[in-house]
């Protein structure tokens, strides 16, 4: 999600590792930092904001050396700060981390080290890590290294400089990527390839549970109980865009592939494998509160609409608390009923936090007192700062105008608070939550499964379908909200003409539009209401349509009513909309790369509408 390049050699480390950030800024803006040796010193500057003001601070300020490294950050614990921003340090201000990733149980690890003594000046997760290597530093900072290694749980890329150890920077990997890059003279280490891409085209990968020391001669790999490995070395044929994308050619490729990472990343340390507790950062309910709501509100716009009626069918359904959903441009002109703001609570979903309209609808409801949660991907953004409760999406930057990643760690998120309330409520009883808990964290694998199963069909079948004027897209209950997904995320980059209907509805106007040989997308992922949804396809079956059927793994019957299927990978009911998105998701992307559109930049479209 953040941005890291390390340079050890004989240049002057500070302009090189400024202009690899500058090349990772679209992986996180909010705040920057540096740590430089500097003539026996560990020089550190960082702030909150873009690189310019750590440009501006180090002009105010400048440090010379040839060993530094510097972060480029996406907040995910802590707002954007000054304080916030990495490096940390321990104790001495001898050692200094950045990081990128999650450390899930940094909470006990925080407590125990401050039982110890150790003083915190961050909220982040991170800043445990140089105190632990403080701790167990006995003159070799990558055994140190090794031993908190073994310790902190989550996902990382790590690089750890010693006051004390001048000559290199030491590294480590699990879940988010990290790479070193060879030089002559010199070395890299960066979270991506475009930060050092100017500066070499040699580089080694490093994998899960392998850690890296890079001097200015030297590049060893080891695993994490210090035996080398031999690496291969790769050498890179990107150009500096297709770097930016992983070698994808288009943002929303990258964020669709992403999805499995981020909703691992959004589940991690809120929830774990057979136990009963969900930690929503700190979100607190009572049961006496949730039982005297009599509604709850949930305001969005565009793809986070279509997550917040995910949203409404959960949370009524775990809760029995009636919950209204509501488009945010129309929600804040019609002054919603609000007697005692007690007994309200407002839900605002927003992957940007900066929407006009939703923070509009946000401010209507903090004007009539009532709480407010609001559901965003950007921690330090205007919905973020302005609501009460705040649950964190840890999508980490979208780029292309077209939600993916976003979309589903917003479902997600839903998912955790329905359980949640529903568990506080008392209508969930522990066997049901464990069960459900079990089931969210297989979705990472599972949306990886529905990826690998169906990309290169989906491609074939969208290129197929390109040239239609109309597509259709129909399902009932949570299959009708992800229709509605469905038909804009074609609409808005195939320029397609696409509807979504509640497929019960169809009788009751639009299939007079039916006609042979118009594509109609039947999502039938919902066994309660499934016998309904087959009778609907054979309505619009009896017109002639051509049915894509998008089912679950097993399900032959939709087979039989389609001229072509889609499966997606089996889930509780509850959970279908993450993975049976994707091949909507997908389909668009073709579809659109087919009549040759501008994939990640659609006509007449912004990524964040902050004007009315
Ligand atoms: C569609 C899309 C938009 C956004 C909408 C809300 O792919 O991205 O519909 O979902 O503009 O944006 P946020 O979530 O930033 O409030």
């Amino acid at each position: 999600m953040c941005g890291i390049v390390g340079y050890v050699g004989k240049q002057s480390a500070v302009p090189i590792v400024m202009k690899g950030l500058a090349k990772l800024e679209y992986r996180g803006y909010d705040s920057a930092g540096m740590a430089v040796w500097q003539k026996g010193d560990l020089k550190i500057e960082k702030t909150a904001g873009r690189l310019d003001r750590l440009e501006d601070k180090l002009k105010q300020n400048p440090i010379n050396g040839t060993v530094g490294m510097g972060q480029t950050r996406w907040a995910t614990h802590g707002r954007p700060s000054d304080a916030n921003a990495h490096p940390h340090l321990d104790s001495e201000e001898k050692i200094a981390v950045i990081h990128n990733g999650i450390i899930e149980n940094y909470m006990e690890l925080k407590e125990m080290l401050q039982k110890e003594g150790h003083e915190f000046h961050s909220q982040t997760d991170t800043e445990v890590i140089p105190h632990l290597l403080e701790k167990y530093y006995e003159g070799d900072i990558e055994k140190a290294l090794r031993k908190v290694l073994h310790i902190i749980e989550g996902s990382y890329a790590l690089v750890v400089m010693h006051e004390d150890e001048p000559e290199k920077i030491v590294g480590a990997r699990k879940d988010s990527p990290l790479i070193a890059g060879l030089g002559k003279g010199e070395n890299f280490i960066a979270s991506d390839i475009p930060a050092i891409l100017e500066y070499t085209r040699e580089i080694i990968v490093l994998n899960h549970g392998e850690m890296v020391t890079i001097t200015e001669d030297d590049v060893t790999v080891t695993d994490l109980e210090g035996r080398r490995i031999e690496k291969d070395v790769y050498p890179v044929t990107w150009n500096a865009e297709a770097a930016e994308k992983s070698g994808y050619p288009h943002f929303m490729l990258k964020e669709i592939h992403e999805q499995p990472r981020a909703i691992k990343d959004t589940l991690a340390g809120r929830i774990e494998k057979g136990k009963t507790d969900i930690v929503l950062d700190e979100i607190e309910f009572s049961a006496d509160y949730l039982k005297k709501l009599k509604k709850i509100y949930i305001v969005a716009c565009g793809t986070a609409f279509h997550a917040a009626m995910v949203g409404k069918y959960l949370i009524e359904h775990f809760t029995r608390i009636p919950v209204e959903v509501d488009i945010a441009s129309e929600f804040r002109y019609r002054d919603p009923i609000v007697d005692d703001p007690e007994d309200y609570l407002m839900i605002v979903v927003s992957q940007s936090g900066e929407t006009a309209d939703t923070l509009g609808s946000l401010r209507e409801m903090n004007r009539k007192d009532v709480r407010i949660m609001a559901i965003t991907n950007v921690i330090g953004s205007s919905v973020a700062r302005e609501a009460d409760d705040v649950l964190l999406t840890r999508a980490g930057p979208e780029i292309a105008v077209a939600s993916t990643k976003a979309y589903t760690t917003q479902l997600v998120a839903f998912y955790m608070t329905a359980i949640k309330m529903g568990q506080i409520i008392g209508r969930l009883d522990n066997n049901e939550t464990r069960d459900l808990i079990d089931a969210l964290l297989d979705l990472p694998l599972l949306a990886q499964k529905v990826i690998d199963a169906n990309e290169n069909k989906i491609e074939k079948m969208a290129k197929r379908y390109s040239s239609k004027d109309d597509i259709f897209f129909i399902g009932r209950h949570l299959d009708y909200a992800l229709a509605l997904e469905g038909a804009l995320k074609l609409k808005e980059i195939s320029y397609i003409h696409a509807e979504a209907y509640a497929a019960g509805e169809l009788k009751h106007g639009t299939l007079a539009l039916i006609e042979k040989g118009v594509p109609v997308f039947a999502i039938a992922t919902q066994p309660d209401i499934y016998a309904k949804m087959i009778s609907n396809v054979q309505e619009v079956k009896a017109r002639e349509a051509t049915i894509i059927g998008l089912g679950t793994e097993g399900d032959q019957e939709i087979d039989k009513h389609s001229d072509e299927t889609i499966h997606i990978a089996k889930t509780q009911k509850y959970f279908t909309t993450v993975l049976a998105v994707i091949p909507l998701q997908l389909f668009s992307y073709y579809a659109a790369l087919e009549r040759d559109c501008d994939v990640d930049k659609p006509r007449n479209l912004a990524k964040s509408v902050t004007v009315e």
